[in-house]
């Protein structure tokens, strides 16, 4: 049962007391009580100037509380940290746990019957999604909506898969500054999440599929009308969910895990996605471990046409019916029965969707993209904890490939090098980079798009086997090893490469390997030593970071916020 206001009064010991005194409080605010003897519907307010995929979060509140009214309820809207991937040094990454934090303290300690998670940019479904399992009061997930397509010269543009192809024309000389300049302006031609299928749109697809989110939230474009009305809507469920829930611990069971994961792949999603699902699950007691994304994948054909894998945008897949329609072609390899916030189960959720003649956006089964999902997962002698690679982003004659290791220190040194005329490099060496990872950069920064060296960009190389213990932006392509873990700086074997050492990929085996034998390599590990501590982890919350956080393939959470046990 719901019970508003007099929820954990025990401050002052006398309860009847503490209700007073609380009530007194608010009443400065100019409620009645007809409004405070409510079910309380907390909404979080992550609005920030600093975050333009959040910048319709206002209208977005205004709605969700409309909702909320409309079904009886009192909406209240709390702050909580906001985190954009430009702006947050080092890495949004780094503070994503601190959001998750700050967003599961305030769930519990504000007397809310349920919560609406108003998120979108990259980390900040993950965080809010990861606090509200840990808080465990019934909560909704509200995506802010991808922003509009741009356009520059006749051409379609969509942050950030084109930003990168056109620096790279920049780069590479065959694009003015001019150009380059009016092109700034085009990229990103509204508020809203990144246009294509990057970190925001996977994770807010997987919310749908995962029964945290109304269908159809993930598409809706950030500007549009129906965007308004899905988070009328969404406040409307959520009042309805102060009475009885469902609970996060509810919703979240190993089906609707596998649900995400059938999502994650179906779309050729971001390896971004493995992260944040597997640290959602570490909170609860359904946790997942890599090979689930890769058997998953092996029967999950890639269905949408999206960049950067593909052609269109996230306007394009709305208009083609989204994540429902998507699910329709799903159906066999998803758990219909599993719990959803929309009342009842996945399968009752997606009963109504659109069917759109002639759309080219989301292909039927029987002519996917790739027959095998995007996402396949690495071991070997490089990567006993597992490593990620983006095969519907690689290219295909990579994918068995053996070449000579080419190894960058860190971030630092490769940006200092690549582009170098002297560097010692060909198109069939591998790129390496480390000391990237959780710990070494901190903040597992998205660094693992290591660019093709210029002298050989210039020769028109596309794309080379590169690897790291980085992350990659969900907007980015190529044959790319990402997560290497343990990674280099707590010393996993990526830090003992050298130049010159032979590496052997093989996606097909799911194996990637440094060729020499254990005696080198155990003389090498022996002779490891661990970089110093940075002065500035030697205090507050970089501190807090560097030691707690886990390895990439569980999810980089902190030790002490994940559920303890019952680890897979
Ligand atoms: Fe916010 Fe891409 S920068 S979603
Ligand atoms: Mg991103």
């Amino acid at each position: 049962m719901s019970n508003g206001l007099r929820q954990g009064l025990t401050s002052y010991g006398d309860t009847a007391f503490s209700l007073f005194l609380r009530k007194a409080f608010i009443k400065g605010m100019g409620y009645s009580d007809d409004a405070l003897d409510r079910p309380i519907v907390g909404i979080t307010d992550t609005y920030s100037d600093f975050n333009p995929c959040h910048g319709n979060v206002p209208q977005l509140i205004e709605a969700v509380k409309r909702g909320v009214m409309l079904a009886g309820a009192m909406p209240m809207v709390f702050p909580t940290i906001s985190i954009h991937e430009s702006f947050a040094f080092p890495t949004s990454m780094f503070l994503r746990n601190l959001m998750a934090m700050d967003t599961e303290e305030m769930i519990r300690a504000l007397p809310v019957d349920s919560v609406v998670l108003i998120g979108g940019c990259d980390k900040t479904i993950p965080a809010q999604v990861m606090g509200a399992a840990s808080a465990d009061k019934p909560a909704i997930v509200l995506p802010t909506g991808p922003m509009l397509v741009g356009h520059f010269k006749g051409e379609q543009l969509g942050a950030c898969t084109d930003c990168r192809r056109l620096w790279g024309e920049y780069r590479g000389e065959r694009m003015s500054g001019e150009d380059i300049e009016r092109a700034n302006e085009r990229l990103v031609p509204s508020v809203g999440t990144c246009g294509v299928m990057g970190t925001a749109s996977t994770i807010a697809c997987m919310m749908e599929a995962l029964g945290l989110s109304l269908p159809g939230s993930a598409s809706i474009p950030a500007v549009h009308a129906d965007r308004i009305r899905m988070a009328e809507l969404t406040g409307k469920r959520a009042a309805e969910m102060t009475k009885g829930g469902p609970k996060p611990s509810e919703i979240l069971t190993k089906d609707a895990f596998r649900n995400a994961i059938v999502m994650l792949q179906a779309i050729g999603g971001s390896t971004n996605g493995v992260v944040h699902l597997s640290a959602i699950a570490g909170r609860t007691r359904n946790p997942i471990s890599l090979e689930t994304y890769d058997e998953v994948g092996r029967n999950t054909p890639v269905l949408v046409d999206l960049k950067p894998t593909g052609q269109h945008y996230m306007e394009h897949f709305h208009q083609a019916g989204g994540v429902p329609r998507l699910m329709q072609e799903l159906k066999d390899l998803l758990a219909l029965d599993a719990r959803h916030v929309a009342g009842g189960t996945l399968g009752d959720a997606i009963k109504t969707f659109e069917d759109v003649p002639g759309q080219t956006v989301i292909r039927p089964r029987t002519a996917p993209l790739k027959s095998e999902g995007g996402l396949v997962v690495l071991r070997g002698n490089l990567a006993p904890r597992g490593a990620v690679l983006k095969q519907g982003a690689a290219a295909a004659k990579l994918m068995q490939h053996e070449g000579r290791a080419v190894v960058f220190d860190s971030v630092a040194d490769m940006t200092a090098r690549i582009d170098d005329p002297s560097l010692d490099v060909t198109a069939d060496d591998i790129l390496v980079m480390r000391n990237a990872g959780p710990i070494g950069a901190p903040g597992m920064p998205e660094a693992g798009y290591i660019p093709i060296p210029k002298k050989l960009a210039q020769q028109g190389v596309k794309d080379m086997v590169r690897m790291s213990d980085a992350r990659m932006s969900g907007t980015a392509f190529g044959t790319i090893v990402l997560h290497i873990s343990p990674e280099a700086a707590v010393g996993g074997p990526l830090a003992l490469v050298k130049t010159g050492d032979r590496i052997r990929l093989d996606v097909k085996a799911r194996r990637i390997d440094l060729l020499i034998d254990d005696a080198e390599m155990k003389k090498r590990q022996a002779a490891w030593r661990p970089p110093p501590v940075p002065e500035v982890a030697q205090r507050g919350y970089a501190k807090l970071y560097r030691e707690h956080v886990q390895q990439a393939d569980e999810g980089c959470d902190f030790d002490f916020l994940a559920r303890p046990g019952d680890k897979t």
